[in-house]
């Protein structure tokens, strides 16, 4: 039988109203549409130290955010960009990450602003991604004025946003497929 894509969802902010969190959930069920197994990492039900911090080596939520990283083939990221950077939350967790839990595999990258839309935060992911030997897809999506981003349906209320919402999900379900096989 065919393996599954799986995919673990990361957002680079806490809390029940972040748009991260939000959006990245959104795209995990645009992919379990297309037949993929989705896993959203929960900050707040288990929060990671930060790396260095006394006894994060041996931290258990650290251990756990580690197998699941392992047992996925593709990774879901959306950052807030926070001084034209990516989130400390974010680059957090992927300092957690290393490419024996990682190498080969795919990821796709969002983002969320305040203001207008750049690639800043999605530049540096990009950067991130590839010291850990993953495979940042080429598409990618920033979300600018996040705070009137979403409808009452939960859906990016700008047609041409939620269509390259879809346009990037079937990438990364189609990259995560080209790379299982290939591994
Ligand atoms: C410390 C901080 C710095 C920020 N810097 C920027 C920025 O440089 N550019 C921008 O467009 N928005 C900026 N914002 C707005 C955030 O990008 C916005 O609040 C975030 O994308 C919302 O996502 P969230 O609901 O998941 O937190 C900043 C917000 C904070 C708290």
């Amino acid at each position: 039988m065919a393996a599954k894509v799986k995919v673990m969802g990361i957002s680079g902010s806490y809390g029940n109203n972040s748009n991260n969190t939000k959006l990245v959930k959104l795209g995990l069920e645009i992919l379990e549409k297309m037949g993929a197994e989705t896993y959203f990492w929960d900050l707040n039900e288990k929060p990671l130290p930060l790396v260095g911090e006394e006894g994060s080596w041996e931290n258990k939520n650290v251990a756990e955010f580690q197998d699941l990283a392992t047992k996925v083939n593709s990774y879901l990221l959306s950052s807030p960009e926070y001084h034209g950077c990516m989130s400390g939350v974010m680059k957090n967790q992927l300092d957690w990450i290393y490419s024996k839990h990682v190498s080969g595999k795919a990821f796709g990258l969002m983002s969320t602003l305040g203001g207008q839309s750049n690639s800043n935060t999605l530049n540096q992911m990009r950067i991130a991604v590839r010291w850990i030997h993953g495979w940042a897809i080429p598409e990618q999506i920033a979300v600018p004025n996040i705070k009137n981003a979403f409808d009452e349906n939960g859906m990016l209320s700008d047609e041409k946003l939620m269509e390259r919402l879809e346009e990037t999900m079937n990438s990364l379900f189609k990259s995560s497929l080209m790379l299982m096989n290939s591994n």
